[in-house]
């Protein structure tokens, strides 16, 4: 394979992999674990491709001791995991699990026996049920509280072992498709003042859980992990500029702004006001989010896709223009949520099997604006290739498409370490092949193939893709021979 030099990683730079509990564990009413939100979704019918449920998921619950071994002859330096909140508190709160926290503590310790830096994260979508039956869940301020006594429960238990965390997974992602576009749980459509609600919510349960974790003398790195989708103006017409600076407020700043400084974009603060969306807040609600803010050590980055803003014509007025998708075909997602842009196709990009657009410059981008802009560290949190693997008669995978992607992603990477963005991880997804939520099993990301299939079954053995090897060079090289 042709060699490229990637520039400088630093020493210690920690290449890893990412899963989340959902995903890849499986045992749903095993080890006393609660039923959650998407347990309950995912029996819905419609929700799913073929129906499918996690319920047995890739079995890593099971087989977390055979995954880890496979991560150790990788030479992985970190691996990013979720823990589901349901196995800690089956009711969501109440009283602690200990075959949950034992299940977590044995995952922690066989990462730590290989020397591989585990790296939490808190909340990657899974929530108890028993927490939507009380009170909607994060339609509630109550829910605030209750995070964090789970998360300071973490840091009790785990807070010796993991210098990692990672309060929320894409909290743009997850309020997203559950308030507007009905995708994931509760499956809401167009809910945009409950949407802001929501959202407020969990960054006051994130905010909090920072400041409890600094209070408990907790001295590791804490912040969240954000889906950041960077834009192109579709070209210099000053109204399509505007259209991409209307689109990053509301689809990025509006999340990295409150992570970095603890306030929201005024602007589309402004706008969500004279629409009646802005979230309601509490008193002292913007000092605790200014103060956390002063207590984040990175931000964490789900990167996968660019994409294009253009002005959206059914809309008459700047800088946000007036909220009217009636009238128009497609979903709302294509006239854009907030009617002010839309997001055309990128003619100079080609794209995955999922129609996502590949723009591994769209990573340096991301990592350039957060240097700037919020002066953080940086983790990247995700980044990978959905598709369609085969594997062979010979039980081997040649997905020589993921390694191209991967290369060029972690070259441009580089490029922005060069440039002098500091960069502390990059966590590919995912290790395993895993259950992408509403895709099945036919949709994968690992470097692992896990023979299942959607209907239950599948002998659940793990095979080496191609992809392997290549990124186990990688980690040899530190990132030298790509
Ligand atoms: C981001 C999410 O965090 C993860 O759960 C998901 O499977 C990947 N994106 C791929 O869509």
């Amino acid at each position: 394979m042709e060699q490229m030099k990637a520039a400088g990683f630093p020493e210690g730079f920690l290449w890893g992999s990412a899963s989340a509990a959902y995903q890849i564990e499986g045992g749903w009413q095993e080890g006393g674990k609660g039923v959650t939100n998407w347990d309950t979704f995912v029996r819905i019918p419609g929700k799913t491709f073929k129906a499918t449920t996690g319920d047995v998921a890739v079995d890593h619950y099971h087989r977390y001791k055979e995954d880890i071994a496979l991560m150790a002859e990788m030479g992985l330096k970190t691996y990013r995991f979720s823990i589901s909140w349901a196995r800690i508190y089956p009711e969501g709160k109440g009283k602690v699990n200990e075959e949950g926290v034992a299940f977590y503590q044995n995952i922690i310790d066989e990462c730590l026996k290989y020397r591989i830096e585990p790296m939490v994260t808190i909340y990657h979508w899974d929530l108890p049920q028993a927490l939507v039956d009380a009170y909607q869940g994060w339609e509630s301020p109550q829910i605030i509280d209750d995070f964090v006594n789970y998360a300071k429960t973490l840091f009790t238990r785990f807070g010796d072992k993991v210098k990692y965390w990672i309060t929320l997974n894409e909290q743009n992602i997850f309020t997203s498709l559950g308030w507007l576009t009905a995708q994931h749980p509760p499956g809401k459509f167009d809910d945009q003042k409950m949407f802001y609600q929501v959202n407020h919510h969990a960054f006051m349960a994130h905010a909090k859980t920072v400041l409890a974790y600094r209070e408990m003398g907790g001295k590791g790195e804490i912040g969240a992990s954000f889906a950041y989708t960077p834009s192109y103006a579709l070209d210099c017409k000053p109204i399509n500029a505007m259209a991409k600076a209307n689109y990053d407020d509301l689809k990025n700043y509006w999340w990295m702004d409150v992570y970095a400084y603890g306030r929201y974009p005024i602007a589309a603060l402004t706008y969500l006001r004279k629409k009646g969306f802005a979230p309601d807040m509490a008193e002292g609600d913007e000092e605790i989010l200014r103060k956390a803010a002063k207590e984040i050590t990175f931000m964490g980055v789900n990167y996968y896709q660019s994409c294009v803003c253009e002005y959206n014509p059914i809309d008459g007025v700047t800088p946000y223009g007036t909220m009217n998708t009636s009238g128009v075909k497609g979903s709302a997602q294509e006239v854009g949520i907030q009617g002010i842009y839309k997001n055309p196709a990128n003619p100079y990009l080609l794209t995955t099997d999922w129609d996502w657009s590949i723009d591994p410059s769209g990573l340096w981008f991301c990592c350039r604006e957060i240097t700037s802009r919020y002066g953080l560290p940086i983790i990247i949190s995700e980044n990978g290739l959905g598709a369609f693997d085969k594997k062979t008669e010979k039980n081997e995978i040649h997905d020589e498409y993921r390694i191209c992607y991967l290369k060029e992603h972690i070259k441009a990477l580089g490029e922005a370490i060069e440039e002098g963005c500091q960069v502390l991880a990059y966590c590919t997804w995912s290790f395993t092949d895993l259950l992408s939520w509403l895709n099945g099993y036919q949709k994968r990301y690992g470097f692992v193939y896990v023979d299942r299939e959607e209907e239950e079954g599948g002998t659940l053995n793990r095979y080496k893709k191609d992809s392997f090897y290549w990124y186990q060079n990688v980690i040899r090289t530190n990132g030298v021979e790509l």
